[in-house]
Parts: structure tokens; C-alpha cells; sequence
């Protein structure tokens, strides 16, 4: 997938795409934006007591599945060191 050339947003940018405070539902993993907004297993933002709006690489490591389940999502950005 090409990721060159997408916006970069902040912590604080992607922490008001947590399904609350705006229509868009964002999740970061591994330095990427996934928009996951047309997922039901999202709605609202939280997924399974997981928030989106953050960076959840780490807490993937406790999920019952892979990373694969992002393939199905657009990458919209990169999270900004
Ligand atoms: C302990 C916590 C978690 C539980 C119990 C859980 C459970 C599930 C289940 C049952 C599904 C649907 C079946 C599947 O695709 O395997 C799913 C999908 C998904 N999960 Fe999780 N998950 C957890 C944590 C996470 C975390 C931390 C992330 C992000 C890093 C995440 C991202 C996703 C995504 C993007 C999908 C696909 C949604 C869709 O296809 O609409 N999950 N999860």
C-alpha cells in the first residue's frame, strides 16, 4: 500500500477522532491512521473497553486477533512522532 505523501496528524489531532466529539472514528497502529468509522465493532469509538482516538499498537498484543483486521481499513494518515 503507498503511504507516501498522507497527512500527518498529532496525538491530540487523532485523540478528536475518538467517536465522540466528531463523526470520524480513528485508530492509530504502528504509525498509522486507520479510519475505522464504518466498522460496527467501533461504534461510538470503543472497541472491546478500547477507546480509538489513540495509539493502540501496544494493547493489540491482548487482542484475540492479528493486525490483519486492518487490512480491510484505509490508512488517512501518520501519526506524528
Ligand atoms: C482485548 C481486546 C480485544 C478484543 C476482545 C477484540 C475483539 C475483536 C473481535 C471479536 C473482532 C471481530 C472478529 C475478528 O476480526 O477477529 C475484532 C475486530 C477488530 N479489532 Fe479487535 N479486539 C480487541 C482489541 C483490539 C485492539 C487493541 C485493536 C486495535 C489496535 C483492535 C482492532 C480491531 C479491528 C480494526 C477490527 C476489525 C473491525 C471490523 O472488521 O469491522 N482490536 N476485534
Amino acid at each position: 500500500m503507498e503511504k507516501e505523501g498522507l497527512p500527518e496528524y498529532s496525538r491530540s489531532q487523532l485523540a478528536l477522532r475518538n467517536g465522540q466529539d466528531r463523526p470520524q472514528i480513528w485508530v492509530a497502529y504502528n504509525s498509522y491512521i486507520y479510519d475505522v468509522s464504518d466498522s460496527r465493532l467501533w461504534k461510538n469509538g470503543l472497541h472491546y473497553e478500547h477507546w480509538a482516538g489513540q495509539d493502540l499498537t501496544e494493547e493489540l498484543i491482548d487482542a484475540p486477533h492479528s493486525d490483519t483486521v486492518f487490512l480491510k481499513f484505509e490508512v488517512i494518515g501518520i501519526l506524528k512522532g
